[in-house]
């Protein structure tokens, strides 16, 4: 039996892994480590409340003392590393958390598996990371697709916080032989996704009434992958991939971001005809500082590799998450607590929320 630190497993990713991993690798003891801050929601792990085979420790990835007293409690063989901060407009509000979180947190796991795994013979041990393609920063309309050696240049607090972490992990590797993975992945959509983010927050402004936001004139590019798909790849990795590389995860559906919630608000109008035409609520807001124009990656290296190809077509992977969120209302109403519409109040002003 293999025992799994997940971290950052109560949020978005993290906790669509730890269902995932439940029903596939059913045998496997998890150790979710989660902070639980604004994005971590114990909701999101329900029916797992009383499976001893998922543990729940709510604890900061930063603590070294807590991270070290993990790896002598439990037999911990394979890491898979999620916890981050992520949202890209808070880390130009506020990058010092994100630094903390993702550089530091990063670094102090590194530090526990590679002291708790000196020596270890019995199992091959194994460290995922989990990043994103935001680390090779911005492609113009015809540049080629990032590859796993496009030069890193993030743009954003958040990417270079992940930039930093993706480097100390290979470092590891190069230096201490130590078996490290990483992963950079495009946009996910899917169950669970914080409604900070484009897609559930068009759709809860949409269900609300309220403006849809659209940073510049919407023509920024993403590629958007369902969370499934990632979480399919993030497993084959971990267990077939090569340690001290890299594969990059992409949903190979680029869209622009109008394009996208047009698309987005027309499924959501066939689902709930009464809601009239959300799409009439689409308004362009202040563009974000510095941001990225588009982002594609080349998957050539993981199909090739690997097998690994998404499943998951965009219009298929949004009907999924719109009646995901139709389904689980209450739980939207519940994230949009006091410091989300704070939050929101700060990052969009009066008109939109
Ligand atoms: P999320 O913001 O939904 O969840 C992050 C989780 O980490 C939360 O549960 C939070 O409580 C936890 N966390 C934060 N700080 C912590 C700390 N100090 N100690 C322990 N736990 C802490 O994020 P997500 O969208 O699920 O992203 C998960 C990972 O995947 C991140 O590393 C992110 O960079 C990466 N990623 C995300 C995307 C995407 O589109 N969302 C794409 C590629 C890569
Ligand atoms: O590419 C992977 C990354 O995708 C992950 O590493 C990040 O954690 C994740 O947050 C995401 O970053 P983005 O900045 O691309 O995602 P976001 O949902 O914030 O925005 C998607 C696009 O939509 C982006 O071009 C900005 C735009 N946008 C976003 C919001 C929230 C809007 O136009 N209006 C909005 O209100």
């Amino acid at each position: 039996m293999s025992v799994v630190l997940v971290t950052g497993g109560a949020g978005f990713i993290g906790a669509n892994f730890v269902h995932f991993l439940r029903r596939q690798r059913p045998e496997w003891q998890i150790i979710n480590l989660d902070l639980l801050t604004y994005a971590g929601n114990p909701e999101n792990l329900a029916g797992l409340e009383e499976d001893p085979r998922h543990i729940l420790v709510q604890g900061d990835v930063a603590d070294p003392a807590l991270v070290a007293s993990l790896f002598s409690r439990y037999p911990i063989t394979r890491v898979v590393h999620f916890a981050a901060e992520t949202h890209v407009d808070r880390s130009i509000m506020d990058p010092g958390v994100f630094v903390r979180t993702n550089v530091l947190g990063t670094y102090t796991l590194l530090e526990a598996a590679r002291h708790a795994w000196q020596g270890l013979k019995a199992e091959e041990p194994r460290f995922l990371h989990i990043s994103t393609d935001e680390v090779y920063g911005s492609l113009g309309p015809q540049d080629p697709a990032f590859t796993e050696k496009t030069p890193y240049s993030p743009n954003s607090p958040y990417a270079a916080s992940k930039a930093g972490a993706d480097l100390l992990v290979r470092s590891y590797f190069r230096t201490y032989g130590f078996p490290a993975l990483i992963t950079n992945c495009s946009n996910n959509y899917g169950p669970y996704q914080f409604p900070e983010k484009l897609i559930p927050f068009a759709l809860s402004q949409a269900l609300a009434g309220k403006p849809v936001p659209i940073y510049g004139a919407g023509t920024n590019i993403r590629d958007w992958i369902y969370v499934e798909d990632h979480c399919r790849g993030a497993l084959l990795v971990l267990e077939q991939g090569r340690p001290g590389e890299t594969y990059n995860l992409g949903g190979r559906q680029e869209k622009p971001n109008l394009e996208l919630v047009r698309l987005l608000l027309k499924l959501l109008r066939e689902m709930r005809p009464e809601l009239g035409h959300p799409e009439e609520l689409i308004t362009f807001v202040t563009d974000r500082p510095g941001h990225d124009w588009r982002y594609a990656l080349n998957t050539a290296k993981i199909e090739g590799e690997l097998g690994w190809r998404p499943q998951v077509d965009l219009e298929e992977g949004l009907r999924r998450t719109l009646s995901w969120y139709l389904g689980h209302q209450d739980w939207l109403e519940r994230v949009r607590s006091g410091a989300y519409r704070d939050y929101l109040q700060r990052q969009y002003g009066a008109a939109v929320v």
